[in-house]
């Protein structure tokens, strides 16, 4: 058999170099066109991304009534906000977890844990912490006084202020309502009962301030 030069082409049709020359060229152009379509998903997922903040930037907190400005990064909490670079102790550190409720403070009128919610989320917003509560005859932390609802202490402001944003929003509480509006918070010390008569206590001084 007439074997075919690859130099001079003809009938015999594409050689074996003209193929391999063919393939390469289109294995080529394929790789390109995956690394193209590649970059370009990288793009549109880096363009429909969240943006990432990191480094500090300035924010503005009400703090019981008070504008008050703060440095924090993205993810600093309004515990640390709050205790570390504001000086305002109220709220104790003790879980750290959202278990407890020692670092409770009120934001928009609502308990939260602070050491799980993002100091940034809560610009605008008033923030409330026992410092800012009535010490009278007629405030909460009368009240758990008068009742010896607490012990070592660590879980007492953490109770007073969830208490105070719970009888904000139910003047009149039965016990069990109590029981309910206070379960996201925990002694240690089982203080319990005076904790739930304080705050009954307390319901009824409210009225009367
Ligand atoms: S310290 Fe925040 S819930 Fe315990
Ligand atoms: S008084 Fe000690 S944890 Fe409540």
């Amino acid at each position: 058999m007439q074997e075919h030069d690859p130099r001079q082409g003809g009938p015999a049709g594409p050689s074996r170099r003209d193929f391999l020359r063919g393939s390469g060229v289109a294995a080529a152009t394929a790789v390109l066109t995956g690394q193209a379509a590649t970059a370009e998903e990288a793009r549109a997922a880096q363009e429909s991304a969240p943006q990432v903040l990191s480094g500090t930037l300035e924010i503005t907190l009400k703090v019981n009534g008070q504008d008050r400005k703060v440095a924090v990064e993205p993810r600093t909490t309004l515990l640390d906000a709050l205790r570390n670079r504001l000086d305002v102790t109220g709220p104790k550190r003790v879980c750290d977890r959202a278990s407890c409720g020692a670092c409770t403070a009120i934001v928009d009128g609502v308990s939260v844990y602070s050491c799980t919610t993002l100091a940034i989320t809560c610009q605008g917003k008033p923030i409330e912490t026992l410092e800012s509560f009535d010490v009278g005859d007629h405030g909460v932390p009368h009240a758990f006084h008068q009742n010896d609802a607490q012990m070592c202490g660590y879980c007492t402001p953490g109770f007073v202020t969830a208490c105070k944003a719970f009888l904000d929003k139910n003047p009149n509480p039965t016990l069990e309502e109590v029981r309910k509006g206070l379960d996201g918070n925990i002694c240690r010390c089982g203080t319990y009962v005076g904790v739930l008569q304080a705050a009954l206590d307390a319901a009824k001084a409210l009225k009367g301030a």
